[in-house]
């Protein structure tokens, strides 16, 4: 990415790769990309925020070396120590000898274990501010959003908060700003983002945004480290965080499910019949042909999630289970759900479903039918469904 000017003397220098699809060594698919961003603030104090991932550290310094000589740069704030953040942090301090790096305590001891140095380290936590000339800037420590080490940084001159994965949206362009793109697809991957990185830590993340909003901070731009940088919507943006983190949802219902003979598909296939009969809007999953973090961005917001799998060998199938492994660390609540599935003889499946969801979901009685279902099975499927669905509207009356 060539550099792009963010405000006065405010540089985003960071890199885009459009062919990262595969994310966090496939744990996230990025069908659009990622970008790794990194800014640079020509003050009296030359300062760096944030490095790019290893592997982009010749383009990165030369976008910075397009503004300044890199070797006068005095200051670098290391908001997040996530190697996809720090990667290039070996290089550049081989290069900017006096510069003085400010992050937290846990980024320091981290950035040692990852790379064995951490520089001229200054601890910083909220409250304490860096004066670099014009600017002032504050440090807002935010432990756990989304790891231990996260901070955020604002400038109240430029009336910018560099969020670092806050807000955060993987979206490879050469955009710089969320008016530049298609407003549909940016909160699209936005919720995506939220729902796969940010959403256990939603409790956190509810009181840091109540804090944030007491401070009147006045924010005119929010710059995340991936994606774009949120000028024109950042009400949307503060809204919607205040939505997912409150665990807020639409009347709508996700069936998902794993099935080895279509027998627990078919089951799949009524239920969401009997809740779009309600005019409740029910999405089949089938977790072996749709991504896992596509499925989780649906869910966020869903108030209905049906999860059904066949059992195997006493267990839950394996490819649904690692989902309700996920969805087991949310600790959602105010959901409705309900399990159901084929077995063969013993059905241990449908108990375990039931064993997870209940910690966050109210429950109604599972469906379930041994090998193929019949006529008669599969028009009780699609009772219980629009039965619940029609719970679901009377849960929202
Ligand atoms: C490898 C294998 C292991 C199974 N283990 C169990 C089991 O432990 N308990 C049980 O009730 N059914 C077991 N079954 C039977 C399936 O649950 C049953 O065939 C069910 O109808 C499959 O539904 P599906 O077509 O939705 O996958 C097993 C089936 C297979 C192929
Ligand atoms: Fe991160
Ligand atoms: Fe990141």
């Amino acid at each position: 990415m060539a550099i792009k000017l963010v405000k006065d003397n405010i540089y985003s220098v960071g890199v885009v790769d459009f062919n990262e699809k595969h994310f966090h060594d496939h744990t996230y698919l990025t069908r659009r990309g990622v970008t790794y961003n990194s800014y640079l603030i020509v003050d009296e104090k030359i300062t760096l925020i944030d490095t790019v991932r290893r592997g982009f550290e010749k383009e990165w310094i030369k976008n910075i070396r397009n503004v300044v000589d890199p070797a006068k740069i005095d200051v670098i704030i290391i908001n997040h120590i996530e190697p996809d953040h720090s990667g290039s942090f070996p290089e550049i301090l081989k290069i900017c000898h006096n510069a003085k790096i400010y992050g937290t305590e846990k980024a320091k001891l981290g950035l040692i274990k990852y790379y064995g140095v951490c520089g001229d380290w200054i601890v910083v936590k909220s409250g304490q501010n860096l004066n670099i000339g014009k600017r002032i800037l504050n440090f807002i420590d935010v432990p756990m959003i989304h790891w231990p080490d996260s901070m955020f940084t604002y400038s109240a001159h430029d009336k910018i908060l560099f969020s670092s994965d806050g807000f955060g949206q993987h979206y490879a362009t050469n955009k710089v700003f969320d008016d530049e793109v298609n407003f549909f697809i940016l909160m699209d991957e936005a919720q995506k983002y939220y729902a796969n990185i940010l959403w256990p830590f939603n409790l956190l993340i509810a009181n840091k945004l109540s804090i944030i909003n007491k401070l009147n901070l006045g924010i005119e731009l929010i710059a995340p480290s991936h994606g774009l940088i949120w000028r024109k919507h950042i009400s949307e943006i503060m809204k919607k965080y205040h939505y997912w983190s409150s665990n807020s949802s639409l009347n709508r219902v996700a069936v998902i499910y794993e099935t080895m003979w279509q027998s627990t598909e078919k089951m799949a296939k009524k239920i969401a019949e009997g809740c779009n009969s309600e005019g409740v809007e029910a999405v089949l999953f089938d977790v072996t042909k749709n991504d896992r973090t596509d499925i989780t961005s649906y869910i966020l917001d869903a108030k209905g999630w049906i999860f059904g799998s066949s059992t195997q060998n006493r267990e839950i199938l394996p490819i649904i289970s690692s989902l309700l492994n996920f969805v087991k660390v949310t600790k959602s609540k105010k959901r409705m759900s309900f399990a159901f599935g084929s077995y063969g003889w013993s059905g241990e499946a449908i108990e375990k479903i039931e064993n997870i969801l209940c910690d966050f979901a109210a429950l109604e009685p599972s469906v379930r039918t041994i090998f193929n279902p019949t006529e008669e099975e599969l028009n009780k499927c699609y009772e219980v469904g629009k039965y619940f669905a029609m719970k679901i509207k009377i849960d929202e009356a």
